[in-house]
């Protein structure tokens, strides 16, 4: 049966980092989205959709702005127990936090507890989408699609490979690596909405012989995405150019061993060379912008107008746990500072773009997801524009949509989540 959500509604018809926003987006004050199926059929005017779809159920979100749900280009679900720990740069955040923890998901049950906990908080976040790495044991894998699958949920992901510059108990091998990715790419890749994604976990923690699978991998599977870090911090570029003492630069490392290509999603690429950045377009590789990460652990300011410029499919990225927050809206607030430290201030179209449209085409799902417009899949995200007294306070003289819209991108947290639709299925938390 079909069923029609009442609202504001906003979807892109371009993209606000090439053309004025105001030409970018189509919003409806008194709007409505027509569903059936698992899919949105037609957005439009509340009264016209209405009247011509009588037998449709009807749900009323009032003055809410109903827009595509969230997609996060780039997380560990197995930081979800870490996320905001205390101190320390990158290197000895993962040696003092993050690879004890991980080192807990060969534990099937405590994967799937803490699958379901990360599933739960995207969701109360408004996330639909991520693109997750796991843990080198095949178990985080089959916890977190398994949690995702139970959820109707259009999710990414991959076991991290990585044989060296970690604890035993978190290593694989070049030939264990490629077999284990393997298996569950052929176990989990199109099952339902889920897709594999081949992840090493960044040029560090692998030798060549491992990079070197990871690219035959990828080379046999092109269909999947590959997901890896590039460029985070200073001492991390350092110590590439140690391990990888032939190599030019960072990124020559990944391109040196088939790993740079379309189907790549770079996260952080903070500090990129002329090369690197030219590199990076040719080759029509994704970035992922993961700014509270980049601000908590203290990485530095990603230039998000100069990859939009030269046409880099960029998505906004929480991060978790380097990243300091599920919110989507909050992770929308670090954009706009780093944005500020850098000289430009964002428009709260851009931010959106972003973490909608600009993720799901950094993951190559944009015929999927990521926008609100008929044919895509009702993954979709209700916000209340007034969710807390400051922000109630705030919008009161909004005289147009960015004004009552940007007061939530900056203050807001999961108390402006209204609803959250799966593939047209109200979620309840
Ligand atoms: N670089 C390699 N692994 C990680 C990780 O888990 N988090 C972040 N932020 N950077 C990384
Ligand atoms: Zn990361």
């Amino acid at each position: 049966m079909s069923q029609l959500l009442l609202g504001q509604t906003l979807g892109f018809i371009d993209n606000p980092w090439l053309t004025p926003a105001e030409d970018a987006v189509r919003h409806i004050r008194h709007g409505a989205v027509l569903i059936d199926g698992g899919r949105i059929l037609e957005v439009g005017a509340a009264d016209a959709l209405k009247a011509a779809h009588p037998q449709a159920s009807i749900t009323d979100h009032g003055s809410a702005l109903i827009m595509a749900g969230f997609v996060d280009s780039h997380a560990h679900f197995p930081q979800t127990a870490i996320i905001a720990s205390w101190g320390k740069r990158l290197i000895d955040w993962l040696n003092t936090y993050t690879f004890p923890e991980e080192s807990r998901f060969g534990d099937s049950a405590y994967a799937a507890k803490v699958a379901e906990t990360y599933l739960d908080l995207n969701l109360s976040n408004g996330i639909t989408t991520a693109c997750a790495f796991c843990t080198i044991h095949p178990e985080s894998v089959d916890a977190y699609f398994e949690a995702s699958q139970k959820r109707g949920l259009r999710m990414l992901g991959g076991k991290v490979m990585m044989d060296r510059n970690a604890p035993d108990s978190l290593r694989d091998t070049a030939q264990s690596g490629y077999d284990e990715s393997k298996a569950l790419l052929q176990k989990w890749h199109g099952q339902t909405r889920l897709s594999y994604t081949i992840t090493p976990r960044f040029a560090p923690t692998s030798t060549p012989a491992q990079l070197e699978a990871t690219g035959a991998l990828w080379a046999e599977h092109p269909d999947c995405l590959m997901q890896t870090h590039l460029s985070e911090q200073h001492e991390e570029l350092a110590w590439v150019k140690e391990l990888f003492p032939d190599q030019a630069d960072y990124l020559a490392v990944y391109e040196h061993f088939g790993l740079l290509g379309p189907g790549a999603v770079m996260g952080h690429s903070i500090y990129l060379s002329d090369r690197e950045w030219d590199a990076l377009r040719d080759a029509g590789a994704s970035i992922a912008h993961c700014p509270t990460s980049n601000a908590f652990i203290g990485s530095g300011l990603f230039h998000a107008t100069r990859s939009h410029a030269l046409g880099i499919r960029t998505g906004l990225a929480t991060d978790v746990g380097g990243g300091s927050s599920f919110s989507m809206l909050r992770t929308m607030a670090s954009a706009y500072e780093i944005g500020q430290l850098r000289g430009d201030a964002l428009h709260p179209a851009q931010l959106l773009y972003m973490a909608t449209v600009g993720s799901a085409e950094a993951l190559h799902i944009g015929d999927k997801v990521g926008n609100l417009e008929a044919g895509k899949e009702a993954d979709i995200v209700v916000l209340d524009l007034a969710s807390t007294p400051v922000i109630r306070q705030r919008v009161a003289k909004a005289e147009s949509l960015w004004e009552a819209l940007f007061p939530t991108l900056m203050l807001g947290d999961d108390r402006a989540i209204e609803a959250v639709y799966i593939a047209g299925k109200r979620h309840i938390s």
